[in-house]
């Protein structure tokens, strides 16, 4: 990419994300995304609760949670979550119909947990995000290490290219100690029915796509701001 296509993926990143915080209410419970958009959205929030707003965060990672507490927003933690009001997370792609791949970020799993929790999903892009199909970006996928070998052959077996994921020369860990697999299926006609085919694999933590778990998209282009939604 080039600096200035980055400077205006930064930018498009930084207004959908302060957009998105115009939607938290005094005593919301927030889920807190991950990734570069997501981070731009928790220093907005932060500022908020600099100037009063009350909320409790939830991270969808160490490294967000990091972040949220170093910038003085109340946090609680995941596991002991019943129930979040609204969440703003970034995807790697997303889809009118608001299907999304997410995990560039190797946090899947957690931001899946945190998108089934919340009333209210927003997802924050720049306009590279959106596409007509998903799988040009390959679909990340957590794989608990002892079945690796085993997830492999089954994601092989829905003709999937299997790579895994490393991170300055060595496996990337993810905050759960598993594996990521980015995994290429061609693009995706029927995300549903990919999802679900996933979903009957042992030893499969989780995968990115994201099928019916946005209630809306952010994005923005040009300067300006464009939403995604189904009503
Ligand atoms: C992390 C994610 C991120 O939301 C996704 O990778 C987008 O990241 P960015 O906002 O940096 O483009 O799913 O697991």
């Amino acid at each position: 990419m080039s600096e200035k296509k980055q400077n205006q993926s930064e930018i498009e990143k930084e207004a959908a994300a302060k957009m998105a915080v115009s939607f938290v209410k005094d005593n919301d419970i927030v889920g807190l995304g991950t990734g570069s958009t997501a981070k731009f959205a928790i220093e907005e929030l932060a500022k908020l609760v600099k100037g009063g707003l009350k909320i409790k965060g939830v991270a969808s990672s160490v490294h967000t949670e990091e972040l949220a507490i170093s910038l003085g927003i109340p946090m609680q933690e995941l596991g002991k979550t019943s129930h979040i009001d609204i969440s703003i997370d970034g995807a790697d792609e997303f889809t009118e119909t608001l299907d999304l791949i997410k995990g560039g970020g190797g946090a899947l799993f957690r931001e899946k947990i945190v998108a089934s929790l919340s009333n209210n999903r927003i997802i924050v892009t720049d306009s590279s995000k959106k596409v007509e199909k998903l799988g040009s970006f390959k679909v990340p996928i957590e794989v608990v290490p002892i079945a690796y070998q085993y997830v492999v052959n089954q994601l092989e077996k829905l003709n999937g290219i299997v790579k895994l994921r490393y991170k300055e020369g060595k496996i990337f860990i993810t905050d759960n100690h598993n594996y990521i697999v980015d995994v290429a299926f061609g693009l995706i006609d029927e995300p549903q029915k990919l999802a679900e085919s996933l979903n009957q694999i042992d030893g499969l933590l989780a995968h990115g796509l994201f099928v019916n778990l946005t209630s809306k998209v952010i994005m923005a282009k040009d300067g300006q701001l464009y939403t995604f939604s189904k009503d």
